[in-house]
């Protein structure tokens, strides 16, 4: 949600914040907007739409920039204009902002500033930190910026200039990631790592309520108290080339591309002598009577996927959306365990849910694929997804990655709870399998179908058991990139209401992959073709019927692990489907790859 870079250095600030951008738009790309320092006075340019329409406007402009900060932008509060986007300037332009997040209480901050005379320039809610900060009677810019710490509630990641420091950059955090890049030609400031590849070898990840002052020069780093602290720095440790699109027309296909291989690179990192399920003491799990595991959006439908396959072992298994986790009534079970899932370990639902379970002193556990995030700050235990970066906003191999890690999670405890020998990977073997059949998949009829759903105007995901959550999750893809309307069902359910929409408009997916409930999924489809609907089914059993209008065929595998197949095709049929329709896959309306508010 909304991307942050800032640069104080010998290179061309215009040109540093403007790749940032580049490279954090798929955090939000209403607007974008960059404010350098020009002369020794502030120089803001912002445009509505993508980064793109950006760069074009900043063509031939800010050509002597040491030192600015940009903002790629996601709107919460005020429509996506040329005014309301970042940066913005106090009233008398003597202070310049970014913020990624929401002030809960801008309300009443802008009322009391509107009566004082300030007036506003935008519709936003971050508008009132420019403000607060023009008003602040503090002797210094450091006491300023800890002032309005105390005055602010919500989630914040800000950036600040102040007119009459130039090349200095102030920043705060609560509740939002803020990375600090070291370079040799000087500092960056970034909502997250993939800005600053190539830019600089180490960064530091910024605390909660920490203050940053950079000049090109230093960093210092102070506690809320204004104490200064030490900083860590972090080695850089990944490449462009895992971050770049290379030669894939879009980020998605090259991360569906990539699926394989992130199931693979999670077994290995599963499978290593010293596992990171190790790191999880026996006396928690021997015991274990209950597991939660709680995401939201793909990182949720990975976790009904692996709940499914720990019932199969006797592990009881609730899964919980984060963002209705964190009010539903606390139940005290005994011996319970919450694990939290997500690719980007900055999920603002994910992260209040885990300081819920936290308070309540439930032992923590998340499987994420960024090892910065700030979930891995806060959780006991870390079960890394090896997916590498994910750039494009729908998720595809990170969820791949998230149901190998999960898998092996539930053997794990399986094992501790029957007192096996647990030192490698159950399902290595499987596994590899399942990455031999993927990388070798033939996509010829997801051309086909894809084809036929780009006219569509409602599409239909159905399946029983565990090809229900796979059912979630192709039709959570489809919908989010090509704009279709789809919905998932238990195949059982249909009859129950969601019949009556069935028509020969619409096009039935249904996945069937579990033997032993085949010939009750076969009887929807019955049903369904009564109604005159279009039946395509998935599966890797053979089928003869008159029925079904066409059958993608799956490479067949242990019937445990088919979710890992069968989602396969699906997200590749969402892909292609968006192409055809020729949508934008990697940045689909409305949407953000990282949702940092609530
Ligand atoms: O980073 P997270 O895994 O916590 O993100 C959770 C959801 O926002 C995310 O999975 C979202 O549903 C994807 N865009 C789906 O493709």
């Amino acid at each position: 949600m909304c991307g942050i870079i800032g640069y104080v250095g010998t290179k061309s600030a215009k040109d540093e914040l403007l790749e940032g951008l580049k490279m954090l738009e798929y955090r939000g790309y209403d607007s974008a907007g960059v404010c350098c320092f020009e002369k020794g006075d502030f120089r803001v340019i912002k445009k509505k739409g993508k980064v793109d329409a950006l760069i074009e406007v900043c063509q031939g402009q800010l050509k002597d920039t040491h030192c600015g900060i940009g903002h790629t932008r996601w709107a919460t509060h005020g429509d996506p204009s040329d005014k309301n986007a970042h940066p913005f300037l106090s009233e008398n332009n003597s202070v310049a902002i970014v913020h990624n997040g929401i002030i809960e209480n801008f309300e009443a901050l802008k009322g009391g500033l509107q009566k004082q005379g300030v007036r506003f320039r935008s519709d936003t809610d971050s508008e009132v930190i420019a403000q607060l900060l023009q008003k602040s009677k503090c002797e210094s810019e450091l006491k300023k910026v800890q002032e309005l710490s105390n005055l602010l509630v919500g989630s914040y990641a800000i950036a600040i200039l102040f007119r009459g420091l130039e090349n200095q950059i102030f920043a705060i955090r609560k509740n939002s990631p803020l990375i600090v890049g070291k370079a040799k030609d000087g500092y960056y400031l970034a909502s997250d790592v993939n800005a600053l590849v190539d830019k600089t070898d180490e960064y530091h990840i910024m605390e909660e309520n920490e203050i940053i002052w950079i000049d090109s020069h230093d960093c210092y780093a102070f506690d809320k108290n204004l104490q200064a602290v030490e900083i860590n720095y972090h080695k850089m440790d990944l490449s462009k080339q895992d971050i770049s699109r290379g030669a894939f027309e879009h980020y998605m296909l090259k991360e569906i591309m990539q699926v394989p291989n992130a199931i693979k690179q999670t077994i290995k990192e599963c499978d290593a002598p010293h596992n990171p399920y190790m790191r999880i003491p026996r006396e928690i799990l021997k015991d274990l009577k209950h597991i939660t595991i709680i995401g939201c959006g793909t990182a949720f439908n990975a976790a009904m996927t692996a709940s499914h396959y720990a019932r199969e072992r006797d592990i009881i298994v609730d899964c919980a959306y984060a963002s209705e986790y964190r009010y539903q009534k606390y139940l005290n079970i005994e011996n319970e365990v919450c694990i939290f899932v997500s690719q980007s370990g900055e999920t603002a639902d994910t992260i209040e849910a885990l300081k819920i379970a936290k308070e309540h002193n439930i032992p923590t556990i998340v499987v994420t694929n960024v090892a910065s995030s700030t979930l891995n700050k806060l959780a006991d235990y870390i079960i890394p997804t090896k997916a590498g970066p994910e750039i494009a906003v729908a998720s595809t191999k990170a969820y791949s990655a998230q149901i190998t890690a999960l898998y092996g999670l539930m053997d794990y405890i399986y094992c501790i709870k029957h007192k096996l020998n647990c030192r490698s990977c159950i399902l290595k073997d499987k596994l590899a399998d399942v990455v031999d059949k993927l990388q070798n998949f033939n996509f010829t009829k997801i051309n086909k179908l894809a084809e036929i759903l780009k006219d569509s105007e409602r599409v239909f995901f159905i399946g029983r058991g565990v090809d229900y959550a796979t059912s979630q999750e192709a039709s959570l893809k489809l919908k989010e990139i090509s704009n279709i309307h789809s919905e998932s069902l238990f195949a059982g359910e249909l009859k129950h209401g969601t019949l009556a929409l069935i028509d020969e408009q619409t096009t039935v997916v249904v996945i069937a992959t579990q033997k032993h409930l085949f010939d009750k999924t076969m009887n929807s489809i019955y049903e369904i073709k009564a109604r005159g609907a279009r039946v395509v089914l998935v599966t890797q059993f053979k089928a003869d019927s008159d029925a079904i209008d066409m059958i993608v065929e799956l490479p067949c595998t242990d019937q445990a692990i088919m979710a890992e197949i069968a989602i396969y095709p699906m997200q590749m049929l969402a892909y292609k489907t968006a192409v055809l329709k020729g949508l934008d896959p990697d940045k689909p309306r409305n949407l953000a790859k990282s949702v940092t508010v609530e």
